[in-house]
């Protein structure tokens, strides 16, 4: 007994059982979990089935088979487990997608996708009665294909996403009164599952871990009776499967116990691994990488200035690129016009690459200069093609893009300098001036004017894809110029064709772009629709409001508008100075531009229309009662693009329920 103190205090070893049916463990230091995905244990023990990463699954199991019947005719023995989680997702309480406790006929489930499936089946398998999988769900969005109840639930899972049985997540304190629990809130919370093989009844139990393991609720969240003896084999793995999709969280099993026949063994709340606390700006952030960085830079200049002389301006140039001779710059010219593209040049460090501050000698021009690292070399030609395509776009509302250089895996993009820097700064997180409503009005124009001209008036048809307050910057007159128009390409050209990644930014791609992995005219509209929205509101499209909750932007000016009080929505900052009318009509434009039907938003032509009031608006109130309803936004948020386009109805609702 001693011994097995000893061992549990500095080993956290894993007590086995003979016949291997029961396991404990306080935390994860040291164990032989078998894991897959994105799971890892972290150094202090945790079990992290997920992370930030976007529509990805992790799995983690307890590495030998459990036998839950000697022989195929015998039923499944009485089982119970309990287990700690916590899901932490990166916006308060959006988080994707949950944690399944599963028993499966194989470790990890190798042919799962993530997303609303969970890492559990995918979009074939599931419903299929061969196979043998059995789940307990916390799942933290609601999925409608899988008829879940909403997007805080338990539910158990007979080889199929659609739930045998769910319920609201939550759980009976001492007086049957039944508690809320939210599954993403961060907070650690315990669950016990018991199989009773005589009354083939499975009992699922939730709380916080501050009611404490000793004090499991007597009664049950969810009861479902059920015989699991066609369901199990002899011999299965048991574990976890936890998924993240374009909504993500960090998803944690702080320790796990387990045993067939009989009571899972209590878990020692004080022995558990601690959750890594919120994040505050670490000293290695502030302190520890700038000094890595700065001997770092020390270092490399010793070194390089040996024998890298010439080196330095090593560039990369191939015959067919002399045709577009004239738009090439020389690396030296970047080089000396950034000053060595010194820190102190740095303007930001947008999704593409870091941005710098540069005098071109001979012309005196003021550029910044864009470093953009570029893996693959397949496909430069067409990019590069591109490029100066695009150098040739000209337009009052879009930033001027001068030319390129090439060197390494290295392309630099040589843009006008926008003094005033990128709109955002202006619209949230306590800038220093704000604009007043003249000033958005004409930027919204401007950037409206500007999308028109790559939508419609240039020699083709130029798809933005990231039309979002951050890249609206603002010349020394405050006008309105868009930049990173068709840069997104790059990441179509660059990125490895297996992964699934889009470009563009949540909050601002239209839910068919989503779907489809298309970007189209309609999905900039949607976005433009949530820029007018960021612009009136001064707020991001989808943020946090204070600790607990987040906001979908679009949804609170929805809930406005039925309330017949649309200009609620606005700014408190932009004071009284505003015309009325136009602060209606740019919300009313926003919503409209975020209809879930790329077909019902109107064209950038008509939103132009719109805005210089050529044209008034449809009438509001007879579109929301069209047959498609004006679901807006993301009403049907479906994630994998993988799925065929007729599919679709299988969303994830980031709307619903008041988040
Ligand atoms: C998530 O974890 C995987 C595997 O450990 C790692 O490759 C990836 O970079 C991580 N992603 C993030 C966003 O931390
Ligand atoms: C299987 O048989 C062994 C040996 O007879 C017994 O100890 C064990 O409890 C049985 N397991 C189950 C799940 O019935
Ligand atoms: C779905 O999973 C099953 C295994 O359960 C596998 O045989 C099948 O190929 C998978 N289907 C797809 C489309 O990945
Ligand atoms: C269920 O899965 C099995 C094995 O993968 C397959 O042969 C069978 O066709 C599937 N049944 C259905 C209804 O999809
Ligand atoms: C808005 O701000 C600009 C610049 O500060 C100023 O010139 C203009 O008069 C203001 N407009 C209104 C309506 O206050
Ligand atoms: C905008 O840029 C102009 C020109 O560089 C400068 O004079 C002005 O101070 C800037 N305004 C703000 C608010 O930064
Ligand atoms: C956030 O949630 C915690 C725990 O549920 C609660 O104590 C706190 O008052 C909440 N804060 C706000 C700002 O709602």
């Amino acid at each position: 007994m001693f011994l097995r103190h000893v061992f549990m205090l500095f080993f956290h070893v894993t007590l086995v059982a003979s016949e291997d049916n029961s396991f404990i463990y306080n935390g994860f230091q040291s164990s032989h979990l078998y894991l897959d995905g994105i799971a890892e244990l972290t150094t202090n023990g945790l079990l992290k089935l997920t992370n930030d990463t976007e529509r990805d699954k992790g799995h983690g199991f307890y590495p030998n088979p459990i036998v839950f019947k000697n022989t195929s005719s015998e039923s499944v023995s009485s089982f119970s487990t309990t287990f700690l989680f916590a899901i932490i997702p990166q916006y308060a309480n959006i988080g994707g997608h949950g944690i399944v406790f599963v028993i499966s006929p194989t470790k990890g489930l190798p042919d799962s996708l993530p997303s609303q499936y969970l890492g559990l089946f995918n979009d074939s398998n599931s419903g299929n009665s061969s196979n043998h999988v059995f789940g307990v769900e916390l799942d933290t969005r609601q999925n409608f294909e899988f008829d879940d109840i909403n997007d805080n639930h338990v539910g158990i899972d007979i080889n199929d996403l659609k739930s045998a049985d769910s319920t609201p997540a939550g759980y009976y304190d001492g007086y049957g009164q039944f508690k809320d629990l939210s599954l993403s809130s961060g907070y650690p919370m315990q669950v016990w599952i018991e199989y009773d093989g005589v009354k083939k009844k499975i009992d699922v139990t939730l709380a916080p871990m501050s009611v404490g393991a000793s004090n499991k609720p007597t009664q049950p969240l969810l009861s479902l009776t059920k015989d699991l003896s066609s369901i199990l084999n002899n011999r299965m793995y048991v574990g976890f499967s936890s998924s993240t999709g374009l909504m993500v969280a960090s998803q944690y099993i702080l320790g796990w116990s387990f045993k067939v026949n009989g009571q899972a063994q209590n878990l020692e709340i004080s022995e558990l691994p601690k959750l890594p606390a919120e994040k505050k700006k670490s000293k290695f952030l502030t302190v520890g990488l700038p000094l890595i960085f700065l001997s770092l830079v020390f270092m490399i200049t010793l070194g390089v200035m040996y024998y890298v002389k010439l080196k330095k301006f090593d560039e990369v140039l191939e015959d067919w690129e002399h045709e577009y001779g004239p738009r090439r710059f020389k690396f030296k010219d970047l080089y000396s016009a950034t000053k060595g593209f010194r820190e102190k040049g740095l303007l930001g460090v947008g999704g593409f690459g870091r941005v710098y501050k540069g005098v071109i000698q001979s012309s005196k021009l003021e550029v910044a200069v864009k470093r953009v690292s570029h893996e693959s070399r397949q496909g430069m030609r067409e990019f590069v093609s591109e490029i100066v395509s695009i150098g040739r776009l000209r337009h009052r509302n879009l930033v001027q893009l001068h030319g390129y250089c090439r060197r390494k895996s290295e392309l630099l993009l040589v843009y006008d300098y926008m003094p005033n820097g990128s709109l955002d700064n202006y619209l949230y997180n306590q800038p220093k001036v704000r604009l007043n409503w003249s000033q958005r009005f004409r930027i919204i124009k401007g950037v409206a004017s500007g999308v028109v001209y790559l939508h419609e008036e240039w020699e083709k048809v130029v798809i933005h894809r990231d039309i979002k307050a951050s890249n609206v910057l603002l010349d020394s007159g405050f006008n309105a110029r868009l930049g990173d128009f068709g840069l997104s390409r790059l990441h179509d050209h660059g990125a490895d064709p297996h992964t699934t990644h889009l470009a563009g930014t949540i909050g601002y791609l239209a839910p068919e772009h989503i779907r489809r992995g298309k970007a189209t005219k309609f999905s900039d509209v949607f976005s433009f629709g949530a820029f007018l929205l960021e612009v009136v509101c001064g707020r991001r499209p989808i943020g946090r409001v204070g600790d607990n909750e987040s906001l979908i932007l679009v949804d609170s000016v929805f809930e406005c508008w039925q309330r017949g009080e649309i200009l609620e929505a606005k700014d408190v900052h932009l004071g009284t100075n505003y015309v009325s009318e136009e602060v209606e009509l740019v919300l009313k434009l926003g919503l409209l531009c975020s209809h879930s039907e790329p077909l019902a938003r109107p064209s950038m032509r008509q939103v132009v229309q719109y805005l210089e009031r050529d044209t008034p608006l449809p009438d509001f109130s007879s579109l929301s009662l069209s047959s498609s309803g004006l679901t807006f936004g993301y009403q049907l948020f479906v994630e994998d693009r993988r799925m065929p386009y007729t599919s679709a109805l299988i969303a994830e609702s980031v709307l619903s329920g008041g988040r």
